[in-house]
C-alpha cells in the first residue's frame, strides 16, 4: 500500500509501501502520478536499481526523452552507459574520477545552477528519476525549489507583468554564467536558443508556476541586461529557503521530480571521490509555444 509523508511544509514526499524494481499495478502508477501532482518531487529510499529496471520504472509514467546526444558534448561512443539513461557521475567512459581541466566536467558543473531539465528544448521534460548508486562523504545534495509556490508569493504587480513574457532558453546562456564560453561552432548551433513562457499552468492541478532556469537568458523583446537581472532578481525570490527541500543523497535513493513545476540544482563535493548518479527523463507532451519568433 502506497503511502506517502510529506518532507516539506509546501511540497516534496517520501514514499513508502513499493518496491520499484517490479512491474507496478495502475492503482500504483495513479497514487504515484497523483503524489507528483501535489507534492512535485518523490523519494523512495532503498531502490537499488539497475539501469533497465529505472528504464522499466520510468516508462509506467509516460514516453522517456529521446534526442540522441542532441544537448551533450559527449558523443555517444564516448560515453559511460546505455540508451535510455544518462550519466550524471564524475566518471569519464573507462569509470575513472574526471580530469578537472575536462571540459565535459566544466560543462557538468552549470548544473549546480538552478535549472530545470530540457527546458532549452521546445519540450521541455516532464519528470526527472534521478538514482544515487554512489554518494560521495560529504555534500553532492540535491535542493528542489517550489516553483508554484513561488509563482504565488508573487505580488501582484510582478505577477501581471510576468504573465505574458517569453524567455529564451540555451545552454550556452547556463554555461557562459560559470564563465565556460569554449563551444564550437557545431555546438553552438546545436544549442540555438528556444522560446518558453515565463509562467505555466499544470496541466492537471491548474496551478501556475514559474518556468525559470539558469538557461533562460533573454526575454523576447527586452534588452539582455534588463531581462538578466529580472530574472535573477525572480530565481532569487523563488529559491529562498521558504521554497526549498534539500536532498541528502543515501545510496539506493530514487528522486522523482517535475520539472513543469520546481527547479533543482546538484551541490558541491570532494571531487576526488566518485559520485555515481544517473537519471531516467520523461519527455513532455508538446511544445508550450511555436519556435517561430
Ligand atoms: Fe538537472
Amino acid at each position: 500500500m502506497i503511502a506517502i509523508r510529506p518532507l516539506h511544509p509546501a511540497f516534496a514526499g517520501e514514499v513508502s509501501g513499493i518496491d520499484c524494481r517490479r512491474p507496478l499495478e495502475p492503482a500504483e502508477v495513479a497514487a504515484i502520478e497523483a503524489g507528483m501532482d501535489r507534492y512535485a518531487v518523490l523519494v523512495f529510499r532503498d531502490q537499488p536499481l539497475t539501469d533497465a529496471q529505472q528504464i522499466a520504472f520510468t516508462r509506467h509514467f509516460g514516453e522517456l526523452e529521446n534526442y540522441g546526444t542532441a544537448g551533450h558534448i559527449r558523443r555517444r561512443e564516448e560515453q559511460r552507459l546505455g540508451p535510455g539513461i544518462a550519466d550524471f557521475s564524475n566518471l569519464d567512459q573507462d569509470g575513472n574520477i574526471m580530469s578537472p581541466e575536462d571540459r565535459v566536467w566544466f560543462f557538468k558543473l552549470g548544473d549546480r545552477l538552478w535549472h530545470s531539465d530540457s527546458s532549452f528544448r521546445p519540450v521541455p521534460a516532464k519528470y526527472s528519476l534521478l538514482s544515487g548508486r554512489v554518494i560521495p562523504s560529504w555534500g553532492a545534495d540535491t535542493e528542489f525549489a517550489d516553483m508554484r509556490a513561488a509563482y504565488d508569493a508573487l505580488d501582484a504587480r510582478t505577477k501581471a507583468e510576468s504573465a505574458d513574457l517569453v524567455c529564451e532558453h540555451s545552454l550556452i546562456y547556463s554555461r557562459e554564467a560559470i564563465g565556460f564560453t569554449d563551444l564550437s561552432p557545431g555546438e553552438i548551433a546545436a544549442f540555438k536558443p528556444v522560446c518558453q513562457p515565463l509562467v505555466r499552468t499544470h496541466p492537471v492541478t491548474g496551478r501556475k508556476s514559474l518556468f525559470l532556469a539558469a538557461h533562460a537568458g533573454a526575454i523576447v523583446g527586452w534588452t539582455i541586461p534588463e531581462a538578466r537581472m529580472f530574472l535573477r532578481d525572480l530565481t532569487e525570490h523563488a529559491t529562498q529557503r521558504e521554497f526549498v527541500y534539500s536532498h541528502k543523497w543515501r545510496v539506493g535513493d530514487l528522486v522523482m521530480w517535475d520539472n513543469r513545476q520546481t527547479m533543482h540544482r546538484a551541490r558541491r563535493f570532494d571531487r576526488n571521490e566518485i559520485r555515481d548518479m544517473r537519471r531516467t527523463t520523461l519527455a513532455g507532451d508538446a511544445p508550450l509555444m511555436s519556435q517561430a519568433a
